[in-house]
């Protein structure tokens, strides 16, 4: 099997913005409790934020994390989590039948993400909650002081503002399982009005409206274009999500998916030109897609606690175990946003630790990578400047979830500095390797620096405690550019980054 592909120098796609290399953590399941935060456990820092969990998540350099929910946003009352620890309530999160205590509240939550080398990106509850806890929650987190809420964060022990820039009004407001579900009108205008008092407290806030859960929901893409009617000017980003699963048992099927989340981007690229027409806006919604990955390992173990009445703190839940199949798909999804950064300006892997997450840990033991780690990382590493327009000639194939598959799944980045360029490939194909062939056009004196590839005899093959490095990243030989290409034999069923130094 052959591929050819041709890049220029200066056909470029877009400029990627760092953001679509973001994640996310909730209130759910162990992601906050023995995920980031474990006070006595023997990593521990004296906030008991976990140093081993905090050196996993600064190794993959993700710009913003989302942080409360979810699902779990839309019955959260913020000042649940503020002031001494011991007068925080316990209650009961309804989208999870989960008991918390609060111990992580917003404040722990941004020195967490100072500590982790990231930045926070909070979500406001509009399910059970609005404008006013809304804007009450802006000044607590952002005002420097002298106003009730801002010198109550100060008495608190937070002197200076927290300056959190990205505000999502609710969450997947289009779902019928969400705890204050409303129709698209009623949200948009609930959304509008929001964003309108939070711009009067600073017009420079970036806010981001619920999109679309998935791209199967009845009201899709109805929901988009109603929303961004009554929101058109007073938000910056919609907020797409979308999770793979593999419930098939069909590799090709599952791998085709990726096509989908394109086409997804696609159509909600169409309505924001369509209302942007129509309202005769200068303005540029972009796409915020704020939940992805792959979900669907730990659906069934999951009924158990969210089918009962048991209420328990810290569950084991949503705990997905990803294999390597998942690294291929997830090679794929962020192929995806890079081929997009015209319009994706944000995107957060869902999520960080524990909850369908690329890092796992053990109550009181080790923390270790999950196979979808690696993408991940090498994305968020490599995959930052302009994504190039590749144009790829190779075989496809025709899939129960969409035809004309390409077996061959490449993104091209520039970078920044103009002094690398990488390569992020899958080959999809099950038995055959692949030849690829890239003319490098305008890229003179390009020689490989490393070709980091990741195969498994196995596509079912899992990282546990006991075996972190059964799936693992490799470096190969054998990838050359002679006569300005690059010629790379590449193996079936495998994740490939090959990075060239300018
Ligand atoms: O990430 C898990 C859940 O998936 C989130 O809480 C919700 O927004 C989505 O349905």
């Amino acid at each position: 099997m052959k591929a050819n592909v041709i890049v220029h120098k200066d056909f470029a796609l877009s400029a990627i913005d760092d953001r679509i290399y973001s994640s996310f953590l909730e209130h759910l399941g162990r992601a906050i409790y023995t995920g980031i935060y474990e006070p006595g456990h023997p990593t521990a820092d004296a906030d008991g934020f976990r140093g081993d969990v905090i050196d996993l998540v600064r190794a993959i350099n993700t710009p913003y994390v989302r942080y409360p929910g979810g699902n779990f946003v839309s019955a959260y009352n913020w000042e649940d989590g503020i002031g001494p620890r011991e007068d925080r309530p316990t209650r009961l999160d309804l989208a999870w039948k989960t008991r918390d205590n609060n111990a992580v509240g917003v404040n722990e939550f941004v020195d967490w993400c100072k500590k982790a080398g990231t930045n926070p990106m909070l979500a406001i509850n509009l399910g059970s909650r609005g404008l006013d806890a809304a804007r009450n929650f802006v000044e607590y987190c952002n005002h420097p002081g002298g106003s009730y809420w801002s010198d109550l964060r100060r008495k608190h022990g937070w002197a200076d503002p927290h300056n959190v820039k990205l505000w999502c009004l609710g969450n997947e407001m289009d779902g019928p399982w969400q705890v204050g579900h409303k129709t698209a009108d009623e949200y948009g205008r609930l959304a509008n009005e929001t964003a309108k008092a939070l711009r009067l407290f600073d017009r420079s806030l970036e806010l981001i409206v619920c999109g679309s859960s998935n791209s199967d929901m009845p009201t899709y893409p109805q929901w988009e274009a109603t929303v961004l009617e009554h929101t058109y000017d007073s938000v910056d980003h919609i907020s797409l999500h979308m999770y793979f699963a593999n419930v098939e048992h069909d590799t090709l099927g599952y791998l085709a998916k990726a096509e989908k989340l394109d086409r997804y981007i696609g159509t909600i690229a169409g309505v924001i030109d369509f209302i942007k027409a129509k309202k005769r806006s200068k303005r540029n919604v972009t796409i915020s897609f704020d939940e992805w990955n792959v979900w669907y390992h730990s659906r069934e173990a999951d009924k158990k606690i969210l089918e009962g009445d048991v209420w328990p703190d810290e569950p084991h839940l949503l705990e997905d175990i990803y294999n390597f199949e998942d690294v291929l798909q997830v090679g794929g999804i962020l192929n995806t946003f890079i081929r997009r950064a015209d319009r994706v300006k944000i995107a957060c892997i869902a999520q960080l630790v524990n909850v369908i997450a690329p890092i796992m840990t053990e109550k009181g033991g080790p923390a270790w990578k999950q196979t979808i780690y690696y993408p991940f990382l090498y994305a968020s590493l490599y995959g930052r400047g302009t994504a190039l327009n590749a144009v790829v000639d190779g075989p496809t194939y025709d899939s129960a979830f969409g035809d004309d598959i390409p077996y061959l799944d490449l993104s091209a980045v520039r970078s920044t500095a103009g002094d690398a360029l990488t390569f992020f490939v899958v080959n999809r194909h099950l038995t055959d390797s692949l030849d690829l062939s890239a003319s490098l056009q305008g890229f003179a004196g390009a020689r490989v620096v490393e070709h980091i590839q990741m195969t498994h005899p196995d596509l079912r093959a899992v990282n546990t405690a006991a075996n972190p490095d059964n799936v693992a990243p490799k470096t190969v030989s054998g990838t050359i550019v002679e006569d300005g290409t690059l010629k790379s034999k590449l193996p079936p069923l495998s994740y490939n980054v090959i990075r060239l130094a300018l």
